[in-house]
């Protein structure tokens, strides 16, 4: 039976500053994570031999795998939800300069669509030749972004895709989904930082 596994990428220090979007590199706390992601692939039984880890194209993800001894494939398809015009900002700051967008999204999270950007039905879009290629793979690693992980992870649970920007997936945790013919099983795995 394969598994695939899911992480986001080590704090970044444009989650330090609360600022969505971006390129930024990891936080101290960050590499910390990426340091002992090896230790804990081990731990939770991943078996660095024959397992694949997907990155996204973004600087954050790739630090992230950086020490994971295995084979690696980028993908664009797995970069963050593009914030367009909002990319860079705060959530606070959204609030106070474009209140009509923040209401927007607010109102309806799944379809709403960034000025010059994406909304999360885009990225569930976007991920179908992801989705098509795991299929078809043995064990994965995908280590990736917030909003591409909740669309991930609520395939694989059958969510709704109006629950999809909801779901919570903390920094700094392995989470391990087993397909079963009716449901997926899975187990999660904090790494103490
Ligand atoms: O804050 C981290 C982050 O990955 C941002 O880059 C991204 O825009 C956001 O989370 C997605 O979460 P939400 O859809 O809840 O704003």
């Amino acid at each position: 039976r394969r598994s695939i596994w899911l992480s986001r990428h080590g704090e970044s220090q444009f989650n330090v500053e609360g600022k969505i979007g971006g390129d930024s590199s990891l936080s101290p706390q960050g590499l910390k994570y990426a340091a002992l992601l090896p230790e804990y692939v081990a731990k939770f039984s991943i078996g660095e031999k024959g397992l694949t880890v997907w990155t996204s194209s973004m600087a954050r993800t790739i630090q992230t795998a950086r020490h994971l001894n295995c084979q690696k494939l980028e993908w664009r398809a797995l970069d963050e939800l593009d914030a367009g015009t909002c990319d860079g900002f705060t959530y606070d700051y959204i609030e106070q300069n474009f209140p009509h967008e923040a209401e927007l999204r607010n109102n309806d999270k799944f379809h709403y669509r960034y000025r010059g950007g994406e909304s999360y039905m885009d990225v569930v879009r976007r991920l179908e030749p992801i989705i098509m290629e795991l299929e078809r793979q043995g064990d994965v690693f995908i280590i990736c972004h917030q909003a591409i992980l909740r669309c991930i992870y609520g395939y694989y649970h059958n969510l709704s895709l109006e629950e999809l920007p909801f779901i919570n997936v903390p920094l700094h945790t392995i989470i391990k989904l087993t397909p079963m013919t009716y449901e997926t099983i899975e187990e999660r795995v904090t790494v103490p930082i």
